[in-house]
């Protein structure tokens, strides 16, 4: 069967993107950004999960305002990464697993969470950086994905419990899938920040702090907050947090913390990452 063998967390500033092609490293405002997730590989190169479930948000490339689908997955056997405007080059495309991407899709629509089915899609740096920053060389490697779509650009917004009982119908359609492969969840976006409006630039420590805490061994603190609660605390952008939630809701075992990191501020925002592993 398979097996949920950890959760990754990473915040997907697209600027990011653009100090990867530059190899920026070692540069002082990217190197404590950059140092979290050495770690987090080594630890991946040991543990080599087959597929990675991207929980992530679209900003616009592959939805637009005129189709907004709150919860979208994929099943195709390859997603593309194209020019969202952001000056950011454009990577190689990720490999699918469309047979585990259609077992899923069965299992959490007879589980009420009615998923759009997209058999063609696009990803961007939602789901491309924190790709990146995990599995530099993705290419090689072979790691299959699965993107699951969540809605955080334009409102109404599900809730952090909706998110959350969809993550847990996502780790129970998993582990009912009949092939010995180890599955990693990623949980993108995220921490505080905001990029328009009256508190543009809107960053609260404080609270992601408490958020790293709290969703390792307490995430149902955060189950009765509401999408405007979270917007107060996060940002109006902070609320991609709903996406950690998800991610959180799929580990089904006993959840230990392995590394983490959290600088600010980068580019807008508190940047976090959290390593988790699921032990059965
Ligand atoms: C930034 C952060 C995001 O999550 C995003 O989607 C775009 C930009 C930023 O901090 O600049
Ligand atoms: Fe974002």
């Amino acid at each position: 069967m398979a097996q949920i063998v950890g959760g990754l967390t990473s915040s997907h500033i697209p600027a990011v993107g653009n100090a990867v092609a530059k190899e920026l490293f070692d540069d002082p405002y990217w190197k404590p950004f950059f140092d979290g997730y050495p770690p987090v590989r080594n630890w991946l190169a040991e543990v080599k999960p087959d597929i990675a479930v991207v929980i992530y948000n679209d900003h616009g490339l592959n939805f637009f305002l005129d189709k907004q689908p709150t919860f979208a997955i994929g099943a195709a056997p390859e997603y593309r990464n194209q020019d969202e405007g952001w000056g950011i080059p454009t990577i190689a495309p990720f490999k699918g697993a469309p047979a585990f991407s259609w077992h899923i899709i069965e299992s959490v629509i007879a589980d009420e969470f009615d998923l759009v089915t997209c058999q063609e899609m696009a990803v961007d740096h939602g789901f491309c950086v924190p790709m990146q920053l995990f599995w530099p060389t993705y290419e090689d490697l072979g790691i299959r994905t699965i993107p699951v779509c969540i809605n955080t650009v334009q409102h109404p917004f599900p809730s952090p419990k909706r998110c959350y009982k969809l993550g847990q119908a996502i780790g129970r359609a998993i582990e009912s899938y009949p092939e010995d492969l180890k599955v990693v969840i990623v949980g993108t976006g995220g921490m505080s920040h905001q990029l328009d409006g009256q508190r543009a630039g809107f960053i609260n420590k404080k609270f992601d702090e408490l958020c790293m805490d709290k969703i390792v061994d307490d995430p149902a603190y955060f189950l009765d907050m509401s999408i405007n609660g979270l917007v107060r605390e996060a940002g109006a952008q902070g609320v991609e947090f709903i996406l950690w939630l998800t991610m959180r809701g799929a580990l089904t075992g006993t959840v230990k913390e392995l590394y983490r990191n959290y600088h600010i501020p980068i580019s807008n925002t508190g940047a976090g990452m959290l390593c988790l592993e699921n032990q059965a």
